[in-house]
């Protein structure tokens, strides 16, 4: 007697939610010191959206929610689990899952959180596949939203000129067939040694809130940027060949490679190493900045939008960031 049938799960549908107001390079010569030529120079970074005060991750994570069902022709009612990769929760509890299922009315949803920063969209996309891949689940609502300028300090240039809200959500089903998508082998890969050359060091049970801490400002992000990098050009690449000679592909055989969009160089580089032309690489970071676990929704989002997938089409997602954490997948794109 089988009690499950194990399936292929797929990416049915893409939505997203960007706030509209822009925080662009000549802005922030407003406010550090800075400039346009070197924020795009170092990063690609051209503008960032922000949310208005007041508006929460799950408010843009309930709208990309109910883009993609509408999209997709889903009911808030059939939704079965909901996961939000977010590493600015509206609050430390409860989970923003539950808030999202909440507000869309997916009366019979479960859901939970994923935080691994920028890593967090690419682990949950994987994650929420293995709950349709073992026929438990026919919906899966994955979210990637962040509403980063809650934790980002305005006054450090290290930081501010990066990082951006919003994100998207993907909606997980099982596929009839490969050639109609699914998701294929991944390598994933967390160092923990790095964990604070990336960080937000107060706030948590390590050092509560108080107001030494708010005073010297440890609630926002900290980061040494070359650590990072040296990191992110590293891991990214090794991660992504790895992954293809485990699976007898080469760079040519990737129709579209989608990374995370934390700086140009970074993105170029990797592409560099897998042997493959810029036409065939997402890039959407002067648009977006860095949206930590929004990133890569809303690069399938502009994938989409710009005609640069279709049915059968093999894409190539990597992720590196705050943990340390990194990451590569492979799925066939199926409509
Ligand atoms: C942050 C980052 C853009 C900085 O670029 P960089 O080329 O490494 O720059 P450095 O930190 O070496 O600094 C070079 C100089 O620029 C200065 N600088 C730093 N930020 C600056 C800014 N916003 N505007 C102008 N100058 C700046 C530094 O003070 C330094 O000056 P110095 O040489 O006089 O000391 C880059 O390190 C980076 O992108 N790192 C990865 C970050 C990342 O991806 N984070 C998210 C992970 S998901």
């Amino acid at each position: 007697m089988t009690l499950r049938k194990p399936t292929l799960a797929r990416i049915s549908g893409v939505g997203v939610a960007v706030p509209p107001k822009l925080l662009t390079n000549q802005d922030l010569e407003k406010m550090v010191e800075t400039s346009d030529d070197w924020i795009v120079e170092r990063t690609g970074i051209k503008q960032r959206h922000l949310v208005e005060h007041g508006v929460t991750t799950s408010d843009l994570a309930a709208e990309a929610a109910l883009d993609v069902l509408k999209k997709t022709g889903v009911s808030p009612e059939d939704v079965e689990l909901i996961i939000v990769a977010t590493i600015t929760p509206d609050m430390h509890l409860p989970a923003t899952a539950c808030l999202v299922q909440h507000k869309i009315g997916a009366t019979r949803a479960w859901g939970f959180d994923l935080s691994i920063a920028c890593s967090g969209f690419l682990y949950a996309l994987q994650t929420g596949a293995q709950f349709v891949g073992n026929g438990v689940h026919k919906n899966v609502l994955v979210i990637g939203m962040e509403v980063m300028s809650s934790i980002i300090d305005y006054t450090d240039r290290a930081t501010c000129i990066i990082f951006g809200d919003g994100g998207g959500a993907c909606l997980l089903q099982p596929s009839p067939s490969e050639q109609e998508g699914c998701f294929g082998d991944f390598l994933f890969e967390v160092d923990g040694s790095g964990g604070d050359s990336l960080c937000v060091p107060a706030g948590g049970s390590k050092m509560p809130t108080s107001q030494e801490t708010l005073d010297k400002r440890l609630h926002f992000v900290k980061q040494d940027g070359r650590a990072v990098f040296k990191y992110a050009v590293r891991k990214m690449p090794e991660l992504c060949v790895n992954l293809l000679e485990r699976n007898n592909l080469t760079g040519s055989d990737i129709d579209l490679f989608i990374p995370h969009q934390a700086n140009l160089r970074i993105i170029t580089a990797s592409a560099e190493r897998l042997g493959l032309p810029m036409e065939k690489v997402l890039v959407n970071i002067n648009e977006y900045g860095n949206t930590t676990a929004g990133t890569l929704p809303l690069a399938l989002d502009s994938a989409l939008k710009r005609n640069l997938l279709k049915k059968g089409d093999l894409i190539l997602f990597a992720t590196m960031g705050a943990g340390l954490s990194a990451g590569a997948a492979l799925a066939r794109w199926g409509f």
